[in-house]
């Protein structure tokens, strides 16, 4: 590997840090490795208000179906909530800020009437009880997270669907979840016009959604919207009328906390299950131990609730943590490339976490922007999605830190619940680019599929060997698809481990690279996307006879998606942006904008195995414009490659 420049705690940050020296991380690994289950049992005990205490830490009995803290009794909303009631009542919670400009803070006082309030909602009107599936499909309001927690209240599952997903994708995941009800909003405000979600709702269900019973309306934008009697709930009128305390319901430390889909290689998106004890506790250790979060921070990350980073770092973790988190409705550019700066400015925000593409967007059109507000509140600063590549890490550094901050580039994954690899902002020498070493208890190891820990610079399996609190349970309804997936492909001591599909290199200090994913699955702006579901989408298009999906390295969005696509008729594509155009439509109608593909070359045939299987990696070379390094001759067809390579690259 190249030499990279190597970045230790300043001063500043150490005097701060809880922990602030390699020594006392070293120390924390090593006693999660000599007593495993003490490791745990030991913060349990220590960080969560336990209704009843556990009787057992973890039970591997039926492997790799863990169950973590068994028989302990809780409410996730009285660890984000009540708890705090005594001593921070008058704390804000929550600072939201809307893209026109519009303000709003609630107090934890405030967000306890909000939850119990429209938890009552959610018990009174709707019937809703443990155990039921609630899909949330919200813009960033802080409805979305009173609807999260008010499920938590009352044992629902939510499954949070981000507002960027079409209906149809809306559509699988209310189905797939059975989903009793659905929370949404009329819309919201993007790129300085309301965009609408509620007639995205209305089109998911007019097919095929039995098991919804009601929708629940939020007033956001108050732009027209339909009403359907008998299904549609207008939120702000009913809240008005509910009692403002809710007695919670009492959970058990393994019961179902929500649903997220997420893409795979292949077929449908996978309902990943959360459960209750061990996802709260490593929310809010992780807030205490990565963002050092303090009781007089401020603390902002931009994602969206609709994925995991706003489940954990925007509601679940900073609330246990009774931090101040923040909220942002819009787009990170929208009036101008400062508008998070300026923010940043204003409410005086000391931990800020955010994606590499964000990032490389704000980079490119305004790398003078930061120099323009004062950033000096900002202790640390955070990344997650993707890897990260040294220019814009430097730049956010640099420009954005102003050479003070740490950056913690923190490696996790939907099924992983929280930070797995990351640095500790008071302890670790940073590289840029690399998300450093495993969080103290996390056994995340580069390995081959036997379990040998791989040399320096030898790329292997990125795998967690051991099971950890906030793990994935489960996909939903689906026990098999969750074994054959996660723990299908490597072993050690010949027992199957949690394998993340992400490929990863140790440097010779050992420090974690990762190199992204193994598996067909593409990350565009940090989303992630599957293949598969990609190709389905285009395949709906009448003239396509077969397609292949790869990623392409994009400037800004970290990949962007090329298809290879062979029509079923030979009339040729005189019409090629039209029929581009439409293909587009179908991915956006099929799964979002989000999964639309930048390039789309239209090919005589696919480069396929003798018996049939479609090799993509010479796809992804040709997408790149490499030279072809595989050989070809065991081909079905050598000579595709050829025209391929003449389409593509002329
Ligand atoms: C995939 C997980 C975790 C919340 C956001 C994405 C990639 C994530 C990093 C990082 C390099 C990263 C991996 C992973 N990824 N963080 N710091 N450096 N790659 O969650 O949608 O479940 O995607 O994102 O490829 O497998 P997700």
């Amino acid at each position: 590997m190249e030499k990279v420049p190597v970045f230790d705690p300043t001063p500043r940050i150490k005097e701060r840090a809880r922990i602030n020296s390699m020594d006392q991380y070293w120390q924390m690994v090593k006693e999660a490795e000599s007593d495993y289950e003490g490791f745990w049992d030991k913060l349990a005990k220590e960080k969560i208000n336990w209704r009843e205490p556990y009787t057992k830490v973890l039970d591997e009995s039926e492997a790799p179906f863990y169950k973590w803290f068994v028989g302990g009794k809780l409410n996730v909303t009285e660890q984000c909530i009540d708890r705090h009631l005594e001593t921070k009542k008058n704390k804000a919670a929550i600072i939201w800020e809307g893209e026109p400009g519009d303000k709003r803070v609630i107090t934890y006082l405030e967000l306890y009437y909000e939850v119990n309030r429209f938890a009552n909602l959610l018990k009174s009107k709707f019937g809703i009880k443990k155990g039921d599936r609630v899909v949330i499909y919200m813009p960033m309001i802080p409805e979305a997270a009173f609807a999260m927690l008010a499920c938590a209240r009352i044992g629902a599952i939510h499954s949070v669907v981000f507002g960027g997903f079409s209906a149809e994708a809306l559509r699988d995941r209310i189905q797939d979840a059975q989903a009793k009800l659905v929370i949404t909003a009329d819309g919201a405000y993007r790129r300085g016009k309301p965009y609408m979600l509620k007639p995205v709702v209305d089109v998911a269900l007019a097919k095929d959604c039995e098991s919804v019973e009601a929708v629940l309306v939020v007033r956001r934008n108050n732009e027209e919207i339909k009403w359907h009697d008998h299904r549609d709930y207008d939120y702000n009128e009913l809240i008005k009328d509910m009692p403002a305390r809710c007695e919670p319901e009492i959970m058990d430390s393994e019961d179902p906390l929500f649903l997220l889909y997420t893409s795979g290689s292949t077929g449908k998106p996978k309902g990943v299950q959360h459960s209750q004890a061990g996802y709260i506790l490593w929310a809010q250790l992780t807030m205490e131990w990565v963002f050092d979060i303090k009781d007089t921070d401020t603390y902002w990350c931009t994602a969206d609730v609709g994925w995991i980073t706003g489940h954990t770092y925007i509601v679940y973790g900073p609330l246990a943590a009774g931090a101040t988190t923040m909220m942002y409705e819009g787009v990170p550019v929208y009036p101008d490339a400062g508008r998070w700066w300026r923010m940043i400015e204003e409410y005086r925000v000391n931990q800020f976490y955010t994606a590499p593409t964000a990032i490389r967007l704000l980079h490119k059109l305004g790398a003078d922007e930061p120099d323009k507000y004062d950033l000096s509140s900002l202790y640390i600063l955070g990344t997650v999605g993707e890897p990260i590549n040294p220019d814009a890490w430097m730049w956010y550094f640099e420009k954005v830190g102003r050479g003070q901050c740490p950056i913690v580039d923190t490696w996790w994954q939907t099924e992983t619940g929280g930070h797995m690899i990351s640095p500790l902002p008071g302890a670790t020498p940073i590289k840029p680019g690399s998300a450093t070493f495993p969080l103290p208890g996390i056994f995340a190891e580069i390995i081959d599929t036997d379990g040998n820990k791989k040399e320096p610079n030898e790329k292997g399996y990125l795998c967690i060997t051991k099971p950890w609190p906030s793990m994935i349970r489960t996909i939903w309804g689906d026990p098999d698809r969750f074994v054959k997936s996660y723990f299908g492909t490597c072993k050690k001591d010949g027992k199957p481990v949690y394998f993340s599909g992400d490929g990863a290199i140790y440097d010779e200090e050992g420090y974690i690279w990762i190199t992204g994913r193994m598996d067909d699955v593409i990350n565009v702006s940090g989303h992630r996307l599957g293949t598969a579901e990609i190709e389905a989408a285009i395949g709906h298009h009448p003239r396509v006879a077969e397609c292949a999906v790869v990623g392409k390295p994009h400037e800004v969005k970290g990949e962007s998606v090329f298809a290879f696509v062979v029509l079923k008729d030979d009339e040729g594509v005189a019409d090629e942006m039209e029929l581009i155009k439409e293909i587009n439509e179908v991915i956006t109608k099929d799964i979002g904008p989000l999964a639309k593909c930048d390039e789309i070359a239209f090919v005589p045939g696919l480069p396929k195995t003798r018996s049939g299987k479609i090799m993509r990696r010479i796809l992804r070379s040709i997408a790149k414009g490499e030279e072809i390094k595989q050989d070809t001759s065991t081909l079905e067809d050598p000579s595709v490659v050829e025209k391929i390579i003449q389409i593509v690259q002329g």
